[in-house]
């Protein structure tokens, strides 16, 4: 599949088949990931990859706008240092992620971190220092359903050209 078919193609999913995602498309996805673009080429990111139906279970609880995260076969949580631009490179690893999952045909569903009020207990609980920013959660899974990506706004309504 070509990169523009997986823009277009990637959903938000949150509802997941029991089957197990092989470790090796966990490794790619997170190799996807520390391939994205970083400020000043620092790669400042971490990424914890949790399979066990337990752990799963436990961030779903404390993840409250997650909480599918029980469902799924496996998340990655996408973790940063604290340097200046850590959002955008961890924004950055985390869409790559999504992209390339939707390539593999697996679902997926982006699931904040930085801004919440449970970024910290997640840190915490996966074991990171204090010292690291929650920038996400990517809870994956095989799609129980077809997803189709719904946009609310048209390419002419966003798109300008030469001036806002
Ligand atoms: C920064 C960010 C945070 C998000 N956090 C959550 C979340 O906590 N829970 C959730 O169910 N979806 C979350 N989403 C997914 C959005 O709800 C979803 O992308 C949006 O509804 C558009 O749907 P689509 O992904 O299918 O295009 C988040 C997306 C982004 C970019």
């Amino acid at each position: 599949m070509q990169t523009f078919d997986s823009i277009v193609k990637r959903a938000s999913v949150r509802e997941y088949q029991s089957k197990p995602v092989p470790k090796d498309l966990l490794e790619k996805l997170v190799d996807a990931g520390r391939r994205a673009p970083t400020a000043r080429a620092v790669e400042p990111w971490e990424f914890v990859v949790i399979t066990r139906k337990e752990t799963l279970q436990k961030l779903g609880q404390i993840a409250t706008s997650g909480s599918f995260i029980k469902g799924a076969a496996a998340c990655i949580a996408v973790f940063s240092k604290d340097t200046k631009y850590y959002l955008e490179d961890g924004c950055a690893a985390t869409e790559n992620i999504l992209l390339a999952a939707a390539e593999l045909g697996l679902g997926a569903c982006w699931v904040a971190g930085d801004k919440k009020p449970y970024a910290g207990e997640v840190t915490g609980f996966l074991g990171a220092s204090s010292d690291f920013k929650l920038v996400s959660m990517i809870s994956l899974g095989w799609p129980k359903e077809e997803a189709e990506q719904a946009k609310n706004r048209k390419l002419e309504d966003v798109m300008h050209w030469e001036r806002f």
